[in-house]
């Protein structure tokens, strides 16, 4: 029996930290985001594993007996998948490990194009209940600037077409992607896609640049201003004043970002709006991350 074969790194959300990786591709189809260096590695080339491959790590995992269940479906963009291969892939879950509650994946707006709402609800029904989306931003014009290859609307599709399937997602807005220029514009096209989208889970990350600012200053001909700490707050700030959100588990407690902030929204809002404002108005009254501790 083989034992699951990963070609690494890999990446999966915080949440996904107790679940069963399973590499069902490789790499990402899109890798085209100039903030993103994740798959760009040589061995991190797109590809589509076998299925054959993945049946025999599900029943090699079943084998060992460890109890799973969560599953987790990498890499970048699991989604981009047919309908077939995914429900071939669920089934094979299904087969070998049946106490299995919950499949999540990442998913780009542009993986579920050509998927309808009875196919995602089949899935849905199999297990695969549970999307990560990427939106970064719901502003057009810093979404080019980074060649996300999504819009406001195409990501508001996507998003609706997974509610509408009875599968939730989880959404990643990045902080600080517009630089100084856009920061305001950025935060609040963002809100505004998130209050039509409604999601059942937000989380932001501030944007960095482990390996440089090159190949991202290029989208924005050099002129992209990254902001500091006092303006990643007062873009929160924008963020969580035009969000009106009813039920959504908001977290911006990734370690890439200084401030700490957790809660449901809308409930919670007055709360972290309040926070927010205490940093950036009293500096030293509400505990920072420090520089160091700070990564992707
Ligand atoms: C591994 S990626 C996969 C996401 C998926 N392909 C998508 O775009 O929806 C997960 C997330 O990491 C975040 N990320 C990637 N590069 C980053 C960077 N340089 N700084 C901060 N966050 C980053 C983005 O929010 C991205 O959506
Ligand atoms: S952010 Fe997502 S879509 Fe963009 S390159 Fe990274 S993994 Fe691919």
């Amino acid at each position: 029996m083989e034992a699951p074969h990963y070609i690494e790194p890999l990446y999966r959300p915080p949440s996904e930290a107790s679940s069963l990786i399973l590499q069902v591709t490789i790499g990402c189809s899109w890798n085209r985001c100039t903030f993103c260096e994740m798959y760009t590695q040589p061995q991190k080339k797109f590809r589509f594993k076998q299925h054959e491959e993945i049946d025999r790590e599900l029943a090699a995992v079943a084998a060992a007996g460890a109890p799973v269940r969560r599953i987790f479906l990498a890499d970048g963009d699991a989604m981009t998948l047919s309908f077939r291969r995914l429900r071939l892939i669920m089934d094979s879950i299904n087969r070998h490990l049946p106490n299995v509650q919950r499949v999540a994946s990442y998913c780009l707006p542009r993986n579920i194009r050509h998927k309808s709402v009875e196919e995602l609800a089949e899935l849905r029904d199999m297990g695969l209940s549970l999307f990560y989306v990427g939106c970064e931003s719901g502003d057009d014009l810093v979404l080019d600037r980074v060649s996300k290859g999504e819009t406001f609307e195409s990501s508001l599709r996507a998003l609706r077409k997974i509610k509408a399937a009875g599968a939730r997602s989880s959404v990643m807005i990045l902080n600080g992607m517009g630089g100084k220029r856009y920061s305001e514009q950025h935060a609040r096209n963002s809100a505004r896609l998130m209050s039509e989208a409604q999601p059942e889970y937000l989380s932001t990350l501030v944007v960095s640049f482990p390996l440089g600012m090159d190949r991202y200053q290029a989208g924005f001909n050099g002129e992209f201003e990254p902001l500091d700490p006092p303006e990643l707050f007062q873009e929160m700030l924008w963020l969580l004043e035009d969000l009106h959100l009813e039920h959504t588990i908001f977290r911006s407690d990734h370690a890439s970002n200084y401030l700490v902030l957790k809660g449901t929204l809308g409930k919670d809002k007055d709360k972290l709006l309040d926070t927010v404002r205490a940093a950036l108005e009293r500096p030293g009254s509400v505990p920072l991350r420090p520089e160091w501790t700070r990564g992707l």
